[in-house]
């Protein structure tokens, strides 16, 4: 089989900075060993997120000029809506700013004190706006999904008879909606089967619950349903959407994933009740109705883009390239989330790290030092997002896996610069002991991973 190909050339460049080692290592210290407290310009390769960070292609800037910014009933707001109910086959959507405008509006409405949220994995912001209104958030991705090596095709998977138990202890009115993230970010970006859908569906039906899809990566979990799951394979990927979206009552979108945008989200329901509430609430923070909170050129962007993302060689190309990425880290020794899932590599940090405890911050460890030899910028996800602190005893509480993922941005960078990332991640691996541990010297109650600052142990 030929090389897998980016079905895009390049119309405009946008330089690199180089840097040091001695340079790089004073960044690091000046940012507190917090990667989220670097300057950009001083990353060489940017891992960080895939989110906002997509190359619009010339039809999404042509677009950008065409955009309307009437501030009621503009035309690119009647154009986006359209592709969004075309795509989703949804009645009601609602756009806002990014994703977690759309959870926090769905949380106001649905959420509060006793009730309980079942997903997958919460992503972080899903988290803490469940939790924000008052409400438990509660993980119930099947258990091969909790271990990193274990290969399955649909480790995202939520298990319908955790789900089952959880709605029969705390009883169903405690329990506003039922989500299921596509793909499962928090749990390796790994992807939901249709059939895991229907099974969740079904629960939902027995206790009369809602489902919502957090559908940031829905296109990428679509494209990898195509790929594995019997049956799907010689299906379109639209029409595979299309199955994903049928099962749901609503979804929350972060558009600035698989929206190949750089800022925007969206909100959808089946319910016109829940719809007309959630507008209220829209009108009061994000803006009317017709733009919450964007730009009529961003709901341009939008249009295209999710048009755009549909396209099968553009996904053929965008999981390849991940998968890429993941067979080199392999070949260089290097644990991972395995299967690769969508849109990153998660790299086991307590596997590469193994001379630290959850207590050293692995994850966080592994991450300087990915800066400091090859100005790689990178994400924890492990103790430091979603580590706590028992009440009772004051000792730490880790979450089940430690990891550093590696996130690919969508039509940014080239087989070249994935190529550099596999040997300094291989040449970090095989000079690994000399990694040190971390401790938190000043953290926020709540998302501290943002902010929190370091100083090696
Ligand atoms: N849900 C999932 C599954 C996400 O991955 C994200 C964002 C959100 C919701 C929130 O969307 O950022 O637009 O408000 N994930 C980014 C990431 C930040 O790096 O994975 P947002």
């Amino acid at each position: 089989m030929r090389t897998i190909i980016e079905p895009f050339r390049i119309k405009m460049v946008e330089p690199l900075r180089m840097t040091t080692r001695e340079e790089r290592e004073a960044i690091l210290r000046a940012g507190h060993f917090n990667p989220f407290l670097i300057p950009a310009e001083d990353v060489l390769i940017d891992l960080l997120t895939d989110s906002g960070t997509s190359a619009m292609s010339a039809e999404q800037w042509a677009g950008m000029v065409r955009g309307d910014e009437s501030y009621a009933g503009a035309a690119s707001w009647f154009r986006f809506e359209q592709v969004m109910k075309d795509v989703t086959g949804m009645p009601h959507v609602l756009p806002t700013h990014q994703g977690r405008a759309s959870e926090r509006i769905l949380f106001e409405l649905v959420g509060g004190p006793g009730k309980v949220v079942p997903n997958n994995n919460h992503f972080d912001t899903t988290r803490a706006n469940v939790e924000h209104s008052g409400a438990a958030a509660v993980d119930l991705v099947i258990d091969e999904g909790r271990q990193p090596r274990l290969r399955h095709p649909f480790k995202g998977n939520l298990d319908p008879a955790k789900l089952d138990a959880l709605v029969r202890e705390v009883g169903p009115e405690r329990v506003p909606l039922v989500m299921v993230t596509v793909t499962n970010n928090s749990g390796g970006g790994q992807p939901v089967s249709l059939e895991n859908l229907r099974a969740v569906r079904a629960v939902c039906d027995r206790h009369g619950l809602p489902l919502f899809l957090d559908a940031c990566r829905f296109a990428e979990n679509a494209y990898l349903i195509k790929l594995r799951e019997e049956g799907q394979g010689g299906r379109p990927v639209k029409d595979i959407v299309k199955d994903m979206f049928d099962l749901a009552d609503g979804a929350t979108i972060s558009a600035k994933k698989d929206g190949l945008v750089n800022i925007g989200g969206v909100l959808l329901f089946r319910d016109g009740e829940l719809a007309r509430r959630a507008n209220n609430l829209l009108i009061l923070t994000e803006g009317f109705v017709t733009y919450g909170g964007l730009a009529g050129r961003d709901l341009e962007a939008m249009a295209q883009g999710f048009r755009e993302v549909l396209h099968e060689d553009y996904l053929q190309y965008r999981v390849r390239s991940v998968e890429y990425l993941g067979e080199g880290l392999l070949r260089a020794g290097v644990a991972i989330v395995e299967p690769p899932g969508g849109h990153a590599i998660y790299v086991d940090a307590a596997h590469f790290c193994d001379h630290l405890t959850p207590d050293d911050f692995p994850g966080q460890a592994l991450l300087c030092a990915l800066y400091r030899h090859a100005g790689i910028r990178a994400v924890e996800i492990g103790s430091v997002m979603f580590g706590t602190t028992d009440p009772a005893t004051g000792k730490a509480v880790h979450p089940p896996m430690q990891l550093v993922r590696l996130a690919v941005p969508r039509r940014v960078y080239t087989q070249s610069h994935i190529d550099y990332v596999i040997e300094a991640v291989g040449e970090v691996y095989a000079n690994r002991r000399a990694i040190r541990g971390l401790r938190i010297t000043d953290a926020p109650p709540v998302l501290r991973h943002f902010t929190a600052r370091f100083a090696e142990v």
